[in-house]
Formats: structure tokens, C-alpha cells, sequence
């Protein structure tokens, strides 16, 4: 029998402090918000941490972050954020200039992870995380970060957009 990965302790805080944040807040961007804050002051090596938000059936707009200025707008099917939009699939770049379509916003950016954010079965919105080290997000780190997105969408569930 195949055995899931389990969930590592720094991640296990990690969702839980983010439990924490958004438990009783409806406010969609207010929640974004405080945890793009949350993921950047207590993850190592990320130069960028925030969220792309569908905003047409082509588009996603720039969402709450925490880091350098950033593209505004991304089309679906483009870059690491919207080949994971197009796809519904986490993409977990080691090396961002090996990823054709590669959106480069900050230079200093080497690799990426992007989880897609659902809602009522649809794609939402996008995590997108960038570090300056080339390979910095391994498996464990994807399991993390999907579940802490996970947690958000059952808290979206519950409450609504
Ligand atoms: N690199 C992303 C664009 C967004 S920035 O990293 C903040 C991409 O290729 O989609």
C-alpha cells in the first residue's frame, strides 16, 4: 500500500498559526493578506510570497504579497502561475530559467512553488512562492504549503468568497 507523505513539524505550525489567523475573518483579501505576511517572516530563503487571483476566464490579477513589486497581470496558460491555473496541478520549479514561459518579475528569483486555491470546486486564486536558491522547495515543502492551502479552502468553504 502506497503510504502518503506525512506533514513535516515546521509545516504543522505553519498551519496552524494560519488556522489561527483567518478563523472568524470572512474578508477574503484581509485573510490573503495575513498570510502572505505569515509565510514570508517564517519561511527561510523566499524573496516573494503572495497570491494571483482569477479574475477573468484568461487573467489572474495580483493578489496580497509580501515582497518586491511584482507583474500585475498573468494570462492563463502563461508563466509558472498560470500553466498551475490551466493545469490545476502544483508546479514546483527547481530551476525558474529552465521553465519555458517563466515570468521573471524579480531577477533574483531562481526557484518556484505555485499551489492552486479552489472554491466550490473551481480555481480561485494561486499561492505562488519564490526563493533565491535554485531547488529550494522539495517535496516536504509542497506537502506543507498544500496544506496550509488546504486549510484556507476548507475556511472559504465554510464561509464563502
Ligand atoms: N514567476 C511567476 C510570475 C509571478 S512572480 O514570480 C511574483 C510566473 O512565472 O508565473
Amino acid at each position: 500500500m502506497m503510504m502518503s507523505t506525512p506533514i513535516n513539524n515546521s509545516y504543522s505550525t505553519l498551519v496552524k498559526q494560519g488556522r489561527a489567523l483567518i478563523e472568524g475573518e470572512p474578508n477574503l483579501i484581509a485573510n490573503l493578506a495575513n498570510l502572505s505576511a505569515l509565510i514570508y517572516n517564517s519561511v527561510s530563503d523566499l524573496n516573494w510570497a503572495g497570491f494571483y487571483m482569477v479574475d477573468s476566464d484568461s487573467t489572474l490579477v495580483l493578489g496580497p504579497f509580501q515582497g518586491q513589486v511584482a507583474c500585475v497581470r498573468i494570462e492563463i496558460g502563461k508563466g509558472v502561475c498560470g500553466t498551475a491555473v490551466a493545469t490545476d496541478s502544483t508546479q514546483r520549479v527547481d530551476d525558474v530559467h529552465a521553465f519555458a514561459g517563466h515570468i521573471a518579475c524579480d531577477a533574483a528569483s531562481n526557484s518556484e512553488l505555485v499551489v492552486p486555491i479552489h472554491y466550490r470546486g473551481k480555481v480561485i486564486a494561486v499561492l505562488d512562492l519564490d526563493s533565491p536558491l535554485i531547488g529550494r522547495f522539495q517535496q516536504q515543502d509542497q506537502i506543507g504549503f498544500e496544506a496550509l492551502i488546504t486549510e484556507l479552502e476548507a475556511h472559504l468553504e465554510k464561509v464563502g468568497l
